[in-house]
């Protein structure tokens, strides 16, 4: 199917659509989502991740239209990493290949643009859809790292997934 991926940086057009996607208490299970969003701490949240220099954000376009958003964050030039992280939106959107597309397009560009080596992921072990992508897309499970505090009391168990940069 051509689905006709590609990223955009994430700007203002994109934040109301988002913040309807997020109201969907699936969804916010399954991006581990802590608090219930409001469109204040919505804005807030973006205005942060724009302007933090550790961070790339992307909405995600298929057909010209705003299906989801992705991003890498905790880039450290240092270590040479990055966490990744995707959703689609939209459920009818998914299931289509459309992550698949934009977690490539997305890893090229930490690899390429950035200079990375490795790209993380952290997912929950419930999260059977992400955790199938990521493995189709070459990510292999590591042990989490004790300095990922981010992800502890989250209620279930968080498995971290690499990918390294091909040589
Ligand atoms: C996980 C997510 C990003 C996948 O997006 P998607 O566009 O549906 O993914 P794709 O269509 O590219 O599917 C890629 C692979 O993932 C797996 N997959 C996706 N949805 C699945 C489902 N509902 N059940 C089982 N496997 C699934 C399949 O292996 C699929 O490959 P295949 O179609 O060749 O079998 C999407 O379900 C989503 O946004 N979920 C909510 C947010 C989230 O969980 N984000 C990840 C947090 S770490």
């Amino acid at each position: 199917m051509n689905l006709n991926v590609s990223l955009v940086p994430f700007r203002e057009e994109h934040i109301s659509l988002t913040f309807e996607w997020i109201q969907d208490p699936d969804f916010q299970q399954l991006f581990l989502m802590r608090d219930r969003p409001t469109w204040d701490g919505h804005i807030k949240y973006f205005d942060n991740m724009l302007k933090d220099p550790a961070q790339r954000v992307y909405a995600i376009l298929s057909e010209g239209r705003h299906v989801g958003n992705c991003g890498v964050k905790n880039i450290s030039l240092t270590n040479k990493e990055g966490e990744l992280w995707i959703y689609i939106g939209d459920p009818r959107m998914r299931r289509k290949g459309i992550a698949s597309h934009a977690t490539r397009l997305l890893a090229a560009k930490g690899f390429i643009e950035l200079g990375l080596e490795r790209i993380i992921v952290h997912v929950a072990d419930f999260n059977v859809s992400a955790i199938k992508l990521y493995k189709k897309l070459g990510f292999i499970e590591v042990p989490v790292s004790d300095n990922s505090k981010e992800w502890t009391n989250r209620g279930c168990n968080i498995i971290r997934m690499e990918l390294k940069k091909q040589t």
